[in-house]
């Protein structure tokens, strides 16, 4: 962990915790400027994950954890011993701040088992803990799955990805960018092309950003643009994150992940999801029953504060899909890999079995 915050944020800077407060990197913003927004109260981390300061599904998780500190404090400052009634509301507003990244949901609960755990005394160090402690496990289960989706990699190929999964999206190194590091250090990846993303940029802004600070060759391309390239077969895999993947190994991810999944399959190409456990599920049986975030349509009808569309144009903004688990190659996480994704595989996984399951 950093023990001072950086002048200006790097990659592996999307949540840090110092001195008392939550510092995130204002994603909103990045790479035209890069800035630390600093935040003591709960309602306001809320906010930030609503308003994507921060965004990516286990960066989303981290930031919710801090915001579970920082809840208990003021619980304490303002209820004394009886804070664990006072800390309910700002659960409830960290977990209505987006519907779809499991991780979120999965880091409030681990907050809440440590919660009870707990004595009516001040609850802030231990609940920091906890905090601390899941931003480093994230950190190193991408390390983990980097190094293991890399090795599925056979030879050098280049790669598409969408939206961006990368350190900025996690507690650090990156889920799909963090195979991308592992396979480019392993000397098995010739460029990875990013989709741009509509209609918040991730790709353009961030992934690019991303690999261009590490020196990893990547080439920006419009979101309708990955079929013209598939054809031309340099392209050996699609690698994305996920926000949540069900019990069978639907995986819910950035919008337009769906359509670049039945591309892939069309054109022979391989389709890797690469995520933390933490993204995993087990509670919904498959992708039908993953609620899909609906953002504001004006999202989608201005872009970079200028207004594109007709006014009265009626426009929809889903800003999740779901790929069927007949469309994934590999789902690669921390404990392993599960190569063509079925319920009982999953099942597997999740209950410790295989490190490599096919
Ligand atoms: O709306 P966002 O930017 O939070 O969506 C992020 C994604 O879809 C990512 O692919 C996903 O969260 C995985 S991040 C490691």
């Amino acid at each position: 962990m950093k023990t001072a915050i950086p002048t200006t944020p790097t990659p592996d800077d999307a949540a840090l915790w110092h001195a008392g407060a939550l510092y995130l990197a204002d994603q909103r913003i990045l790479p035209e400027r890069a800035e630390f927004l600093r935040y003591e109260r709960p309602g306001e981390v809320a906010e930030a994950i609503r308003d994507m300061v921060v965004r990516g599904a286990p960066a989303i998780g981290v930031t919710a954890a801090y915001g579970v500190v920082l809840a208990g404090r003021a619980a304490y400052a303002s209820a004394g011993a009886d804070w664990k009634t006072a800390i309910e509301t700002d659960l409830e507003r960290l977990a209505a701040s987006r519907p779809t990244a499991v991780n979120l949901f999965w880091a409030i609960r681990r907050m809440r088992d440590r919660i009870g755990q707990l004595d009516a005394s001040d609850p802030t160090q231990a609940l920091l803990e906890e905090a601390l402690a899941i931003h480093q496990e994230d950190r190193a289960a991408n390390r983990r799955l980097g190094d293991l989706g890399a090795e599925l990699i056979e030879r050098p190929t280049d790669i598409i990805t969408h939206c961006n999964a990368g350190a900025i999206a996690t507690g650090g190194y990156g889920t799909a960018l963090g195979v991308v590091r592992s396979a480019y250090a392993a000397g098995k990846l010739g460029r990875v092309y990013a989709d741009e993303t509509r209609p918040w940029m991730q790709g353009a802004r961030l992934t690019a950003w991303e690999l261009m600070h590490d020196g990893i060759p990547v080439t920006l391309q419009a979101d309708g643009a990955a079929a013209s390239l598939m054809v031309g077969g340099s392209v050996g895999w699609v690698i994305v994150g996920s926000d949540r993947i069900a019990a069978n190994g639907d995986v819910a991810n950035k919008i337009g992940t769906y359509g670049l999944a039945i591309l892939a399959k069309y054109h022979g190409i391989k389709v890797m999801v690469a995520a933390p456990t933490s993204t995993v599920d087990m509670d919904v049986a498959s992708g039908a029953e993953i609620p899909i975030e609906e953002r504001d349509p004006q999202e989608l009808l201005s872009c970079g504060g200028r207004r594109l569309a007709p006014a009265g144009c009626v426009a929809r903004n889903p800003v999740f899909d779901v790929t069927p688990a007949a469309l994934v190659d590999a789902i690669v996480t921390e404990r392993g890999v599960v190569l063509d994704p079925t319920r009982e595989k999953m099942l597997e996984l999740m209950s410790g079995g295989a490190h490599a399951s096919g």
